[in-house]
């Protein structure tokens, strides 16, 4: 990787701060979010303290300093901006606290990527107007930005306008604020919400520019390697299909400003109104002009197989995907203790693909494994597993960059510190930093460097170069 290559890491602040109704935040989708279970845990911590992050931000700074992170990906919290999101009211100690954080990177000479709506839309959006199925949420949110974005224009320069947009109706109610109207077919619905969250995306990109046309601006995908289950025609047609509507529908639109022909076939199929006003559609078409870059997660690769007995390809389209589809295993990889599949070459494979389609630089947001780590006596966590992940996937992003061609800005891990997962479990660990706290909402809070930590920081030392395992620890 050469000397501009950004390394550091990201993290979700809903997911890490606490600070509950601090200092005037509203509550949001990720608050009131009932937990489902992964694996049948039994208790839960909540939203209210999570890693305390919102007291202990300078020092989580501190250790990313000490890493060696050149690069941070935050998200700032839409419900402590716009408690409400509605009335206009605009909170400054949300912005101030947002405004200290920015300082404090820049002042330890990391570079801020921040992300915006990250789980964490006002909760009174989505009781009052079902969330992004709305299209004046669409609205609320772009107000939102353009305060955002002109609070920061002079002191971040790259944004991400909205986390994991093409999971916005798989997960419609922690991604978009959504529920499904009773009476309206999933295809609708599917419909409905990729163009409102589309269009927020878009409004998103003109609005960050407008402030700063120097700004670097990226929307943001899921992404998971999609591999067919066996090389039978059938198979790789669905692999094909699922790739592109969850893989590369919401990249096309933004990256072509238009939505490919793939889909509209689909909704038309499908008997879906998908007509827009031309503004909005030439917004869209605006805003993928001043995309600048693409961002994306990736933790594992995924397999599918053709449903079997179902011969209309129409149903075979909705099996694929919003049917239960089958979880396969790929004897091929290994998998952690959430049966997320452990694939480092699928990460070539994503930058590969998504390179040769889109002639976009790349850049990794998101990308690590959740392990239950454990704190020893001596307050140590010995994270080899970690650290094997991220061997693989950092040499595999050193082959799509050497021996493909592939062109990247940087490489963020998830996570800096540990944190509540999407699922509100602390259990399930990320961080580079063991955080004392645990699901029955004991522990101290106070911090400690896992063994991964020194290893990363050699890592970024020798700019990905050296990926030996040989900490002293
Ligand atoms: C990504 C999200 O989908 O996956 C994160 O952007 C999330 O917010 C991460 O934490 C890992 O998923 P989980 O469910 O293990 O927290």
């Amino acid at each position: 990787m050469n000397k501009d290559f950004l390394w550091g890491a990201a993290l979700s602040n809903v997911q890490a701060e606490g600070g509950y109704l601090e200092d005037g935040k509203g509550l949001n989708v990720y608050d009131t979010l009932e937990i489902s279970f992964e694996t049948g845990q039994s208790t839960l911590s909540d939203t209210t303290v999570a890693a305390d992050h919102y007291h202990h931000y300078k020092e989580d700074i501190a250790h990313m300093k000490e890493m060696g992170f050149t690069a941070y990906r935050f998200s700032i919290v839409w419900s402590r901006i716009h408690p409400q999101g509605d009335d206009g009211k605009t909170n400054e100690a949300g912005l101030a606290y947002y405004e200290d954080m920015i300082d404090e990177l820049l002042k330890a000479g990391i570079e801020p990527v921040v992300s915006l709506v990250h789980f964490d839309m006002p909760d009174y959006l989505r009781v009052h107007y079902n969330g992004f199925m709305d299209r004046r949420v669409v609205d609320f949110y772009a107000d939102h930005v353009a305060v955002v974005a002109k609070r920061f224009k002079d002191k971040v320069k790259y944004w991400i306008t909205y986390n994991e947009v093409n999971t916005a109706s798989f997960g419609p109610r922690l991604v978009a604020g959504a529920q499904q109207p009773e009476n309206m077919s999933d295809a609708q619905f599917h419909a409905t919400l990729t163009h409102h969250t589309q269009l927020a995306h878009a409004k998103a990109v003109l609005a960050i520019k407008k402030e700063n046309p120097n700004a670097m601006v990226s929307g943001m995908d899921a992404y998971g390697s999609i591999y067919p289950f066996t090389c039978k025609p059938e198979d790789v047609q669905a692999a094909r299909f699922a790739d592109n509507m969850n893989n590369n529908l919401t990249f096309d639109v933004m990256v072509n400003g238009e939505y490919p022909s793939y889909y509209l076939a689909y909704l038309q199929n499908k008997g879906v109104d998908f007509n827009h006003p031309q503004d909005e559609l030439d917004i869209i078409k605006e805003a993928s002009q001043k995309l600048d870059f693409l961002a994306f997660s990736y933790y594992q690769s995924l397999v599918v197989k053709a449903p079997e007995g179902i011969e209309d390809p129409l149903e075979v389209q909705d099996y694929l995907l919003f049917g239960a589809r089958e979880k396969l295993s790929n004897p091929y990889v290994t998998a952690n203790e959430w049966g997320w599949q452990i694939d480092p070459m699928g990460l070539r494979y994503a930058l590969d693909t998504l390179y040769e389609r889109y002639h976009k630089p790349l850049f990794i947001v998101e990308n690590g494994i959740g392990i239950d780590d454990q704190l020893t006596e001596d307050k140590k966590v010995y994270d080899d597993d970690r650290i094997s992940y991220y061997q693989g996937h950092i040499k595999n992003i050193s082959d799509a960059i050497e021996l493909d061609g592939v062109e990247m800005i940087g490489y963020l891990a998830w996570a800096p510190i540990d944190f509540l997962s999407s699922h509100k479990e602390m259990r399930k660990r990320y961080g580079f930093v063991f955080i004392d706290r645990y699901d029955d909402g004991t522990g101290t809070l106070a911090r400690y460097p896992k063994k991964s930590y020194y290893w990363y920081k050699k890592v970024i030392a020798s700019q990905g170069k050296d990926l030996e395992n040989d900490i002293e620890y």
